[in-house]
């Protein structure tokens, strides 16, 4: 999806609005639809030909509402547009699919060890990958940032989980084909057929590995062993709540990545003022995470009638939150087509807010501040190297090509040659 300033004038006309078709974010430009959105129809409904429908909201105080109050809005009967008007299977059965008290039995344990404390210890096993990751920039070639950044999560997520190095590929693959089922790149039949291919394959494996093992010191090992509120979980509840952890990680945070080199490119003054303090580096990486906004959209059902911006909404209404124009609404954010990489306030909901908030978040943001860490160690400037492709999805703001080089500082290319002596570079991710 485009991510700069809207292509288009904010008197859109709002009566052909298709914020379903994943080609408006492959080839169109959504940010001018939603400028007029949040100015003039705050609650937008959208019928599909097949007769399904959804309403829409845009302003950062109507998708914190819809996010937050889960006594309003369900997550149990599913919380993607790709199924919308089916009941979520999983409904219940995954955290990110039902509420409290439900959500909590499963959420309170998962805090602890996906916390930033118990996390600190895995930064220098993260930033040699992320050295790994980098080494090809040291050639000077055209580096696609798309295809290698796709392969970066498994490295920490996969790794959490005790998954091995062999399936990350293969994992990756996997996880962008179920949420960018349309996307030539990744869909292998027609859009029902790879999504639920995909879908097949993952929970296949993940029922392998969870079966498979013994007492292991991994994720999947503490999922299997952790106390649900009186009980451990069931088989089919580990291998959703698996799926639900990879899939998050591996579908946002590569974008998280390309969004916020997207934004050095496209705005040259920001990148130098970073300056190699870290402090200023966390505070690009929040700018980054809300200019991405890698995951688009999260989508809830109405409990009972109610209302958004004076906008009535009708109980059992399916109610579609767009994180990325509430990342761009002028209510919140001052100037918010501008790129600052010192913006403060940042109050940004790429991570989404309340029960639901990610619990990946302290997981992403570790290894964002490795990468961007050593990125600012070695890296004077990003070019581009050709235009970027975005990925045909209504879920993911992403790319699946983004072509750079990169001006090294002195010595960088160095200390790159030496990061893949011995483990070689990262897998990236398989062409079809
Ligand atoms: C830049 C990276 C990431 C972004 C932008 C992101 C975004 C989000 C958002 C917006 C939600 C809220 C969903 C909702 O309200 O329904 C969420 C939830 C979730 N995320 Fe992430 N995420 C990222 C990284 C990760 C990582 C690294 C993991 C795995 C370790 C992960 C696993 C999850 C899970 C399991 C949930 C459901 C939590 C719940 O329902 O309580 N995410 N994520």
């Amino acid at each position: 999806m485009r991510l700069t300033v809207p292509s288009g004038l904010p008197d859109a006309d709002l009566t052909a609005v298709d914020l379903f078709d994943p080609e408006l974010y492959a080839t169109g430009d959504p940010h001018p639809l939603w400028l007029a959105m949040r100015e003039r129809a705050p609650v937008l409904r959208q019928t599909l030909p097949d007769g399904r429908g959804f309403a829409s909201v845009t302003r950062h105080a109507d998708v914190r509402a819809v996010l937050r109050d889960h006594t309003r809005f369900t997550s149990r009967r599913g919380t993607l547009l790709s199924i919308l008007g089916s009941d979520d299977p999983a409904g219940d059965k995954m955290m990110a699919a039902s509420d409290p008290p439900v959500h909590t039995r499963m959420r309170l344990p998962l805090n602890s060890v996906l916390s930033f404390a118990a996390l600190r210890s895995r930064e220098p096993g993260i930033r040699d990958v992320v050295r790994r990751l980098l080494a090809p920039l040291a050639a000077g070639e055209p580096w696609d940032l798309a295809v290698a950044g796709a392969g970066f999560p498994m490295a920490f997520t996969g790794a959490l989980m005790g998954l091995p190095e062999a399936d990350w590929p293969e994992l990756t693959r996997l996880t962008t084909m179920a949420v960018a089922p349309q996307d030539p790149m990744f869909g292998a039949e027609a859009d029902d057929g790879s999504l639920v291919a995909a879908h097949h394959e993952l929970f296949e494996y993940f029922a392998g590995q969870v079966q498979a093992r013994g007492e292991r010191d991994d994720l999947v090992g503490f999922l299997k062993r952790m106390d649900a509120g009186g009980r451990p979980l069931r088989l089919d509840e580990i291998v959703y709540n698996c799926y639900s952890l990879l899939l998050g990680a591996n579908v946002t945070t590569p974008h998280a990545i390309a969004g916020t080199v997207q934004g050095f490119i496209d705005f040259p003054d920001e990148y130098p003022r970073l300056d190699g303090d870290p402090d200023r580096t966390t505070l690009a990486i929040e700018e980054g995470l809300r200019w991405a906004s890698p995951a688009n959209h999260f989508m809830r059902y109405a409990v009972a009638d109610t209302e958004l911006s004076g906008e009535p909404v009708r109980a059992g209404e399916a109610v579609v939150a767009w994180l990325g124009s509430a990342n761009r609404d002028e209510r919140v954010f001052d100037d918010p087509y501008r790129f600052d990489v010192a913006r403060r306030p940042n109050r940004h909901v790429a991570f989404g807010t309340g029960v639901h908030y990610c619990v990946g978040a302290p997981l992403a943001r570790v290894a964002l501040r490795s990468l961007f860490g050593e990125v600012v160690d070695l890296v004077e400037r990003f070019h581009p190297a050709g235009p970027p492709e975005h990925l045909k999805s209504n879920f993911v703001a992403g790319v699946r090509s983004m072509p750079v080089t990169a001006e090294l500082r002195p010595g960088a290319a160095d200390l790159l040659a030496t990061a893949t002596a011995g483990a070689g570079p990262l897998p990236e991710l398989p062409a079809r």
